[in-house]
């Protein structure tokens, strides 16, 4: 379900008029769709069919707390990277048992939160980790659950930024070598070596890397289980992408777990994945409003209110997020650079692309930006961040205040 369209020439989100939202609440804004994400999450979880498993929702992908709550309230659990994420999860009542606390720099503070909330799950990313966890633990008295995060070496192919299954990239361990770093960490008497994860990059479109890496993983369960080790989990990470340009063809949900079901069926695993992009990405937009257009170096430029420091995914992976007008207008096409006010040539939201005319004043919303949107956005130049709002039955409410000029300062002497 597309949560975005035209209704009397106006855009909404399950029913609510865009442009009364961002009347009330100003630009740039985010708004999310309550229902869209329920339903992505849900097909992830419905998938599954009787196999045990536990979603985990990829916190990074949009951490607001409304969102967090409402993914909880559906039984899901979480991924977390940071102790800023345990706190997050914690706070929106998120069960600690379904935490998967993945990430390869954890500090000595962040494992001590995660134990002390009885999180479920350690993915370890190295030896010292492992070391560094057994002593934490030992010293509260208790063991924490962990799986090694392996690489599989597979190439994800998806941009280079966030494509991290090969042996060069600095997560997990080199899956050749896994199971010597399981018999090394067999004498910790503190850990419970019962998982093996992995993750191989995120926006894919074509599932069969994760496949390949599945598989690899499986092979490795084996093998440890044959010397003894009891695997009874395996994490297989996040990465399903979705449709950014009118034509692209992400995976269905559904058809992705099935795939994942019949490589795991009967083998005693509880499986876990942790989607983030493609639970939120589609549910969200980013609203913006023109403040200029302008015509240099032969070039036409709409200058919007959303900046870089808003939507950072354009300058940083050359990222496409389709751009429509909150309100039909009837005009024709134009080929523009769309970009914010930021004093950087980077600061763009389009570049190069075929728009309807839109003139200063005019709304418009920047689709499938509900990943990876507010939590990459910054207060560089000094720009408050946007306000996050909920649709949610027909209503909306603002889930997280504009920034104001005092917030940009609090903690400066
Ligand atoms: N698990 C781990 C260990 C991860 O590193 C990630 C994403 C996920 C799960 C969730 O992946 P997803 O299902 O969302 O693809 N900022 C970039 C994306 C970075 C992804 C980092 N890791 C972007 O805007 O495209």
């Amino acid at each position: 379900m597309k949560p975005v369209s035209y209704r009397d020439r106006a855009l909404s989100m399950d029913g609510v008029d865009l442009s009364s939202i961002a009347a009330k609440a100003g630009t740039p804004c985010y708004v999310y769709s309550a229902a869209a994400i329920l339903e992505n999450f849900h097909a992830y979880d419905v998938a599954f069919e009787n196999h045990p498993h536990t979603v985990c929702y990829a916190v990074k992908a949009n951490g607001n707390l409304v969102v967090l709550r409402l993914l909880a309230g559906a039984g899901s659990g979480f991924d977390i990277v940071s102790g800023g994420e345990l706190y997050r999860v914690l706070k929106a009542g998120g069960d600690p048992a379904k935490i998967v606390f993945s990430g390869v720099g954890k500090t000595a503070a962040e494992i001590d939160a995660a134990l002390s909330a009885g999180i479920g799950f350690f993915n370890c990313e190295s030896e010292p980790e492992l070391a560094l966890i057994d002593s934490l633990a030992h010293r509260r008295g208790v063991k924490a659950r962990v799986a090694l995060r392996v690489n599989p070496d597979v190439e994800a192919e998806t941009h280079h930024h966030i494509s991290t299954g090969r042996l060069a990239h600095k997560f997990g361990v080199d899956i050749g070598g896994a199971e010597g770093v399981y018999e090394r960490a067999r004498p910790l008497e503190n850990l419970a070596l019962e998982g093996v994860s992995c993750h191989i990059g995120s926006q894919l479109m074509n599932p069969r890397p994760v496949m390949d890496a599945v598989d690899r993983v499986m092979a490795l369960i084996e093998t440890l289980r044959a010397r003894g080790f009891c695997i009874n989990h395996a994490d297989f990470g996040g990465g399903l992408g979705v449709e950014y340009k009118p034509d692209d063809a992400a995976p269905a949900i559904g058809e992705f777990v099935a795939a994942l079901r019949a490589r795991v069926a009967g083998k005693n695993l509880h499986v876990m994945i942790e989607p983030g992009r493609s639970i939120v990405g589609g549910a969200g937009v980013l609203l913006t409003r023109v403040l200029y257009r302008k015509n240099t170096g032969g070039k036409e430029f709409v200058i919007a209110d959303a900046a870089m420091t808003d939507l950072i995914r354009p300058a940083l992976y050359d990222a496409y997020h389709e751009i429509l007008p909150v309100r039909e207008n009837g005009r024709g096409k134009m080929i523009a650079d769309v970009v914010g006010p930021v004093c950087e040539t980077g600061d763009f939201l389009a570049r190069g692309r075929e728009i309807t005319e839109v003139l200063p004043g005019d709304l418009l919303a920047i689709h499938t930006a509900g990943a990876y949107g507010f939590v990459q956005s910054s207060t560089y130049n000094g720009r408050p961040r946007a306000a996050e709002v909920l649709v949610e039955n027909g209503s909306w409410r603002v889930i997280r205040k504009r920034e104001t000029y005092e917030d940009l300062i609090r903690g400066e002497e």
